[in-house]
């Protein structure tokens, strides 16, 4: 690589965790930040951090052209890594980190801008420990960074499984079928919520909200007598309309609890969840006695090219977060939100993930519509 050693020094920058819709647009911005107003360069770290904990660092020089029209492109071209972290492992920690240090100071970065969700911002968090300068910027479809309001890619796998269900609300109508849409989330419920209400479905199933299988079976045999009264009235065909219900992947079920929220295991011995939408598809056909499907919606919503909302928060967090670099300030995941830019320091960042919180604004809308969540009347 050619005279890394400019006025400014060259920024490093790692996309870790899961993939999510945006990743792209905050390399590109960064890379445009950098060169354009720094003179500096920026050297692309492969598969998160696991470019730098490599005996031999792994990464790729970014330039202008090479990142012009990638924004507009889902999943990451510098690659991510979601497989567990090595620094769990003590003897595999020493390794990683004195490897870390040595590619560091070979390659003498101004600083580190690590894009990443829960699990890579916590071991960003025992990296900057050592003295590494870094600024943290927050990414997951599922939104539960804990002091972040709004994170890349949430906005795109809203809008995804928002007309996943709005497609399922078609066909439902047509075959009068009771369709159940599983989203990811793990153990929040934003994205089944917002989803949700974007897509205006009957009912959903959130984590934070233990739902009971009897209560659902009220709520929708009540739902279907309305629509059947409403079907005669109008002169229609009588009976089920379509029943639409957004479960997220970690729902809960109060009854056969043992059962729910289900987990798989991978080849690589990763847990997974999945499944809780296909118990309540099964029993509520078994109760109700009606055709019901499930579809499950799967990493289509991580996979996704980024919507105008997420490219611009992407950018906009890659500007501020080289700004500060460049002033010396680091040692933050950096956020932002109705109140502007908030800095949430390394120290402060926990294992905690966000969740819907029983006054969260959105649940109480959802409730005032009449939406059913399997918790009783509303
Ligand atoms: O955290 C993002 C997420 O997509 C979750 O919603 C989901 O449970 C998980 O990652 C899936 O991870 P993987 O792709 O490793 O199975």
């Amino acid at each position: 690589m050619k005279n890394r050693k400019t006025k400014n020094g060259p920024i490093a920058i790692c996309t870790g965790g899961g993939d999510a819709p945006g990743l792209n647009a905050v390399l590109r911005a960064v890379v445009y930040r950098v060169g354009l107003g720094y003179q500096g360069q920026v050297l692309g770290i492969y598969n998160g951090f696991n470019g730098l904990f490599a005996k031999s660092a792994e990464y790729e020089e970014l330039s202008i052209a090479s990142v012009a029209a990638i924004h507009t492109y889902g999943g990451t071209i510098l690659g991510a890594a979601s497989q567990g972290s090595p620094l769990r492992d003590p003897k595999e920690a020493t390794a990683s980190l004195a490897n870390f240090k040595k590619n560091w100071e070979k390659l003498a970065p101004k600083g580190l801008v690590v894009i990443g969700g829960d699990g890579t911002q916590g071991m960003a968090r025992q990296i900057a420990a050592l003295g590494i300068p870094m600024v943290g910027i927050p990414k997951t479809i599922d939104n539960d960074l804990l002091g972040s309001e709004v994170a890349i890619g949430f906005s795109t796998a809203v809008e995804v499984a928002a007309n996943a269900a709005k497609s399922l609300m078609h066909t439902a109508a047509a075959h009068q079928r009771l369709m159940v849409l599983e989203v990811m989330g793990r153990t929040s419920g934003f994205l089944a919520l917002h989803a949700g209400l974007a897509s205006g479905v009957d009912g959903v199933l959130v984590p934070e909200i233990p739902f009971s299988m009897d209560q659902l079976e009220r709520d929708l045999r009540k739902k279907l007598k309305i629509q059947d009264r409403d079907s005669i009235k109008l002169g229609g065909r009588a009976g089920l309309q379509g029943v639409v219900l957004i479960v997220a992947e970690g729902a809960i079920a109060l009854e056969g609890k043992k059962d729910s929220p289900r987990t798989k295991l991978t080849a690589s011995g990763q847990t997974v969840l999945g499944g809780i939408g296909d118990f309540v598809a099964g029993e509520l056909s078994r109760r109700l006695g009606i055709e019901a499907r499930l579809n499950t919606l799967g990493h289509v919503q991580r996979g996704a090219d980024p919507n105008g909302t997420d490219r611009i928060l992407a950018t906009q967090l890659a500007v501020e977060a080289i700004d500060a670099l460049y002033r010396n300030q680091h040692g933050f995941v950096l956020t932002t939100g109705p109140q502007g830019y908030k800095r949430i320091p390394y120290g402060e960042i926990t294992d905690l993930r966000r969740r819907l919180e029983p006054t969260d604004p959105l649940l109480i809308t959802a409730q005032g519509l009449g939406m059913i969540l399997g918790t009783g009347p509303n």
